[in-house]
């Protein structure tokens, strides 16, 4: 049990340390998860500068893995870029990047995301405002200086400069117009005349054409950025312009159509180096997000670019590009590599979890294996104890089920015995009977014998059958018969004990002949007993119905019921149980008949029931299956079976119920007895035996229940009772508590007689107050002698009580109760001994009980009538007057209650001899 315990513990510790294992490697990714979100919002994509600045920042972007890069691009409007900004910042960006379309119309903007804390870097062009983080870009004003310089170096005489500008609100156009008009300020031969080509080709283009007749006078022009610079190129090429014409450009983009090419093919003159700053951005974005150091305006370096150093520049480029390319390749080998290493990283995590969980579950394994191991151990020893205790029980089950057999086998040959001597009393009874002088003299008895002898050898068939059936398990042999005739004719072989009983018995049939299989000659038995013990159970004028029906085609059903005393349900859930007797049983059996009779109908595949109702009736219904399927070759007997000995049968059950009446007149032929006597007993024939012996000294009362014995000691009070233990109703012990404790009846002794014979059955009966216990079977001389005795005891007690009303000895409830009926008895008396009036009736009232009681009350406790009591008593007060009082004859003749005086000198000389004044004068 510990181990389970233990076991579920470590079980849980466990699921928690993984638990925390699987936590830990979760963390661990989500921390490589963690990144920044860069917002770009870019003023237009499509150019190829731009494109570089993207590339740029890409590259740099993928040294920082896991950041998140959001791009939109405004296509050149300042609507459409605020707009994506404000997007933006409320989808949630860490860091904005801008290159703003228009300073002006962009600032408000770019100032809302600065104010909530999320930083700005402005990349190339700018906003009206300072409220930025950091700026990433060459220097414009410085880009149209080198150009104005360039110009003004490289020209001589008169020059006529067409400025060919960006978008007239960008922050470029205007820094780089200012920086060029500084770079020619010492160069008054230079005129500069300006369009706007806003950023792009094909708008520069057509605002030179619109201009065509001023490009005729033009020496040089110096377009903003290449693009236009080149369209401006093709436009002097279309209207055939000299060649001569300079054209300047800024940005110097390397690669296919970029500033460099075009230097280097000579459309253009010159181009400004002017760099993305793409990577700077970067570089400054994650400086400003990982909190390091960082320059707040990042300036790019510009330079001319022209015959004399694109070929170097061209060179450096294309190496920076080789380098940048092999850097692409690295870089794309590291991200492989760290793919892989990832994905190893993932495999060795769970290696490693699987590794620490099975050495904890190998732990834990091996741990339940060592508690399995003492469990077992401990379920093995208990195993063998309990083994070694059912051996034990199998032994002394097998001894018990010998012993019980021994003892049935003993006395199932005592039985056989006891059935040839029970014969052969019965054949010479049955004569002795017949003879009507032997009848007269002794018949009573006789028929005592008779009925006990068949009791007796009805009790012996029922276990030799009973042997039969549990034991030798012997089958029945069933044939087809009427089985309405069968139970009619055992039913009217119990007829004439009912009429003796009183009882009236029924038997109902709806059909004439119903065709069952049975064996005639167990099945029998099965009604005897049913209706034998009805009987036994009715009171006098009760019905029995005995009743056949068939329910459908498979079974029929017999009905035995009853309206007799009826059981209680625990009583009927035990009623065929082996050697079961109810508690009240009014009619002491063996209990064998029921429990035998079950055990034949579930012989003949039948059954039998019960229902009953405690006070109301019993009904048993007996079940018998239709038709012969059921019964297999050997259970069969085709030769009819024949019933015709049923009447002759059924006598031995008549030893169970014969009621023999009370002769009355034997009684009356008797002189009246001085005492009399109450016996309760409800077997008729010791009732009647008993009647018989003790009439002989007493006058006898009876009564076969404790209720009836209650009313009749109430009505008699007779000097003793003697009373069974065992009674239907109120049993003995409830009737000598109620007897003892009435005063009506409280002073007679009470006899208990009962088969209950363990001293715990004893001393329950003396604590019910009863005078004696005897237990059965009882010797008639002991029982008599004991009746005489308590008569006799209650003798000396009449004179205890008359003599000393005062004693402080330790009474019995019902001496106590008997001691108060004296004191009050007497405290009446003495208060009304003057009363001449005075009568037994007012006694009688005042202490509530009837005149015979009160009168047979008195005599048993004082041996004298009440008048005599009276009387005496009038005397004793008259003696005590006469010595202690100098009262006259008179005055004490009407203290004492006496009418006359010359009344009262006759009693009292017929008491004391001397007439009261003589009395008086002797004691003077
Ligand atoms: C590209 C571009 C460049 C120029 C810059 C100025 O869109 O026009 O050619 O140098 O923008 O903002």
């Amino acid at each position: 049990m510990s181990g389970r315990i233990a076991f579920g513990k470590l079980s849980r510790v466990l699921l928690f340390v993984t638990l925390i294992i699987l936590c830990i490697a979760g963390c661990k990714e989500d921390k490589k998860k963690a990144a920044y979100t860069i917002g770009f919002s870019q003023c237009v994509g499509s150019d190829l500068w731009r494109k570089t600045m993207l590339d740029e920042m890409k590259t740099e972007l993928s040294l920082h893995p896991g950041a998140n890069f959001v791009y939109a691009d405004a296509e050149n409007s300042s609507d459409l870029q605020i707009s994506q900004v404000k997007k933006m910042l409320d989808d949630g960006i860490d860091l904005l990047i801008i290159s703003p379309n228009e300073a002006q119309p962009l600032t408000p903007v770019v100032e809302e995301a600065y104010n909530k804390g999320i930083p700005v870097i402005i990349i190339d062009r700018k906003t009206a405002s300072s409220l930025y983080t950091a700026y990433v870009g060459a220097d414009n004003y410085q880009v149209g200086k080198l150009a104005g310089a360039y110009i003004a170096s490289t020209s001589v005489g008169q020059i006529n400069l067409l400025e060919v500008m960006g978008l007239p609100g960008s922050s470029p156009a205007i820094e780089r117009d200012r920086g060029l008009m500084d770079g020619i300020k010492e160069s008054p031969n230079i005129h500069v005349s300006k369009v706007y080509g806003d950023w792009l080709k094909q708008h520069a283009k057509a605002q030179l054409r619109k201009n065509a007749k001023q490009l005729a006078g033009i020496n040089a022009i110096f377009a903003q950025n290449d693009m236009m610079a080149s369209g401006a190129r093709e436009v002097l090429n279309d209207l055939r312009l000299p060649g001569t014409i300079k054209v300047l450009g800024v940005d110097a983009l390397p690669g296919n159509g970029g500033g460099l090419q075009m230097v280097g093919n000579k459309t253009l003159n010159a181009s400004v180096l002017y760099p993305t700053g793409g990577k700077e951005a970067i570089v400054t974005a994650f400086q400003i997000l990982n909190k390091e150091p960082f320059s707040r305006e990042n300036i790019l370096q510009s330079l001319v670019i022209d015959s004399t150093n694109v070929k170097l520049m061209q060179f450096q480029w294309n190496k920076i590009e080789s380098q940048q390319k092999d850097i692409e390749k690295q870089q794309s080998l590291l991200a492989d590599q760290q793919a892989i290493y990832k994905s190893q990283q993932i495999v060795l995590d769970v290696i490693i979890i699987t590794l620490v969980l099975a050495i904890i579950f190998g732990g834990l394994a091996f741990y339940s294996l060592t508690e399995n191991r003492k469990i077992n151990k401990r379920l093995e020893a208990k195993n063998n104890e309990i083994v070694s205790q059912r051996n034990q029980l199998i032994e002394m089950s097998a001894k018990a089920e010998a012993a019980t057999e021994a003892r049935l086998n003993f006395f199932t040959n005592v039985s056989h015995e006891f059935r040839t001597p029970l014969t052969l009393m019965l054949s010479p009874l049955q004569d002795l009977l017949a003879n009507d002088k032997l009848s007269l003299l002794a018949g009573k008895n006789l028929r005592l014998v008779q009925q006990n002898a068949f009791r007796l050898l009805k009790l012996v068939n029922q276990l030799i059958d009973y042997r039969k059936i549990e034991i030798d398990k012997q089958t029945i042999k069933a044939s087809e018969n009427n089985l309405v005739d069968f139970v009619r004719e055992i039913t009217e072989a119990f007829r004439v004990y009912a009429q003796k009983m009183n009882v009236k018995l029924y038997f109902t049939s709806p059909e004439k002949e119903i065709k069952a299989w049975f064996d005639a000659d167990m099945l029998d038995k099965v009604f005897f007993n049913l209706i034998s013990n009805a009987i036994k159970f009715c009171n006098e004028d009760g019905r029995i119905k005995v009743t056949i029906r068939k329910n459908g085609p498979d079974y029929v059903y017999i009905d035995v019921e009853d309206n007799g005393i009826g059981m209680s349900p625990e009583d009927t859930a035990l009623v065929f149980d082996q050697f079961y007797q109810a508690d009240n049983a009014p009619v002491t059996g063996s209990g064998i008949g029921l429990s035998l009779s079950k055990e034949i109908m579930l012989f003949h595949h039948g059954n039998i029931d019960v229902k009953s109702q405690k006070w109301k009736g019993t009904m048993f219904t007996v079940s018998l299956p239709l038709g012969s399927s059921h019964l297999n070759a050997m259970e069969k007997n085709y030769s009819r079976n024949d019933w015709s000995d049923l009447a002759e049968k059924s006598k031995i059950y008549q030893g169970d119920f014969n009621r023999l009446a009370v002769e009355d007149s034997y009684n009356l032929l008797k002189s009246p007895s001085e005492h009399s006597i109450l016996i309760i007993e409800d077997n008729t024939d010791l009732l009647q035996y008993l009647t018989d012996k003790f009439s002989e000294n007493f006058e006898v009362f009876t009564a076969c229940n404790g209720t009836a014995g209650i009313t009749s000691a109430f009505d008699n009070v007779p000097d003793l009772i003697i009373s069974d233990v065992v009674l239907p109703g109120v049993s003995g012990k409830e009737l000598s508590k109620t007897l003892k404790s009435d005063v009506r009846t409280s002073h007679i002794p009470i006899i208990l007689l009962t088969a209950q014979g363990s001293l715990e059955h004893q001393i329950l009966g003396v604590q019910s107050l009863a005078d004696l216990y005897i237990t059965k079977p009882f010797n008639f001389d002991y029982l008599s002698a004991s009746v005489w005795n308590l008569i006799g005891n209650r003798a000396l007690l009449k004179e205890h009580f008359t003599s000393d009303i005062s004693t402080t000895e330790r009474l019995t409830i019902s001496k106590k109760l008997d001691k108060k009926f004296l004191n009050d008895f007497a405290g009446i008396v003495e208060q009304n001994l003057a009363n001449e009036k005075f009568s037994v009736d007012d006694i009688c009232k005042i202490i509530g009980i009837s005149r015979v009681q009160l009168y047979r009350k008195v005599k048993a406790l004082t041996d004298c009538s009440i008048t005599d009591y009276i009387l005496n008593r009038r005397i004793k007060k008259a003696t005590y007057l006469l010595n202690n009082e100098s009262l006259t004859i008179s005055e004490i003749t009407y203290m004492v209650g006496f009418s006359n005086p010359n009344y009262f000198a006759t009693v009292f000389k017929a008491r004391y001899g001397c007439t009261p004044s003589e009395f008086k004068k002797s004691k003077a």
